[in-house]
């Protein structure tokens, strides 16, 4: 267990910390990438654009679970502004499209020709600073970015170097106005990148140190977060779980229960998070029974012990309004339509291989 880990973003992180970004982010023309919730709640582009010196060109609206189509035409709009950097500012959904369509604005092209390495760029594309507006999925210090597809009817993600954006504002005062039931989700998908990262076959001591400090941090704060927005302690925690999860993942990467989640969300409209969190429980169930060791500090961790830890994690998730099976989730596409998706690269990450047979396990499980 050792291995080299890497972080290439520089991150400001702090309370009101946003009220300083000229001093994070330099001037120059400006691209701003904006989604639908925040950038209302907290009038992000008049805050941005006062605070900014630069001209200012505006890309709005991408939405939850962002389409090739809408990173394909802000690729256009970059590339007819030509900014000097891009500003993504909001969640994940948001930051993963700046982040791809900064890549295809400088190199041309269309998603699918990313995802399938038909194009492998050398270098990045635009510089892209990030402002998350929610925890959940890292994306402001990873170098990855999931887009959905519906040419192929799924969710699929990149992983590129040049993905990891050049600087990260993160400020959790920005997350008090989540409402409950995506400050649930984002924290559970807080959650499920620190425990997959913890059993990921890339996982080195220095990670999972970051992913039990997570796990422990969303274990403390999610649920405070979840019944009083406004607390400061439970926000500063649960940013803080999301910054060390971060850590964590950009290096090892996730596993399957992030590819099982998929076509759940694609199909379902279930948030990110809840989808993924459904399918951590079987799969520490099936570590556990197929004898992998150091599954003990990951429980522990997150107040519970290796027997209790399935059953722990599903009431937890209850407690914050998530579904713990599918029947509940709303999905109705079938244990075939989830084993259709391409699992190859995840699978490869989980730290014990799996057959069919333990694949279909897990999928009952939660069915
Ligand atoms: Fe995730």
């Amino acid at each position: 267990m050792s291995g080299e880990i890497i972080f290439r973003t520089p991150i400001t992180f702090g309370w009101d910390v946003f009220d300083e970004l000229p001093e994070h982010i330099p001037q120059g023309n400006i691209m701003l990438i904006l989604g639908r919730g925040s950038a209302d709640r907290l009038k992000l582009k008049e805050r941005i654009g006062s605070m900014m010196a630069g001209e200012m060109a505006v890309f709005s609206g991408v939405e939850p679970n962002p389409s090739s189509a809408t990173v394909e035409r802000g690729a256009r709009e970059i590339r007819e502004n030509d900014p000097d950097i891009i500003i993504a500012a909001g969640g994940g959904s948001v930051m993963d499209a700046a982040k791809f369509m900064s890549l295809i604005a400088v190199h041309g092209g269309t998603v699918m020709d990313y995802i399938t390495g038909k194009r492998t760029p050398p270098d990045g594309g635009l510089p892209v600073y990030a402002i998350p507006t929610t925890p959940g999925t890292s994306s402001e210090i990873t170098p990855f970015t999931v887009v959905t597809d519906d040419r192929i009817g799924n969710k699929v993600g990149l992983r590129h170097p040049s993905l990891f954006p050049r600087g990260a504002i993160i400020d959790p005062s920005l997350t008090v106005s989540l409402p409950p039931r995506q400050t649930a989700a984002t924290g559970l998908d807080i959650l499920s990148h620190a425990v997959e990262s913890f059993w990921s076959r890339n996982a080195t001591p220095l990670t999972r140190e970051f992913s039990l400090r997570s796990v422990s941090l969303v274990r403390e704060h999610l649920q405070g977060a979840y019944d009083d927005g406004a607390s400061r302690p439970q926000r500063e925690g649960i940013s803080l779980a999301s910054v060390l999860a971060g850590m964590a993942f950009s290096n090892t990467g996730t596993t399957i229960c992030h590819s099982i989640s998929y076509p759940i969300t694609y199909d379902s409209g279930l948030p990110h998070g809840m989808a993924v969190a459904l399918s951590l429980g079987p799969a520490f169930e099936l570590l556990r029974k197929k004898g992998f060791e150091g599954l003990r500090p990951l429980a522990e961790a997150f107040g519970s012990n290796t027997r209790d830890f399935r059953k722990d994690l599903e009431s937890f998730m209850r407690s914050i309004g998530s579904p713990t099976t599918l029947e509940e989730a709303g999905f109705t596409g079938g244990e075939k339509r989830i084993m259709d998706t391409d699992m190859t690269a995840l699978l490869r990450n989980f730290p014990v291989s799996l057959d069919e047979g333990d694949l279909e396990w897990i999928i009952r499980a939660i069915s």
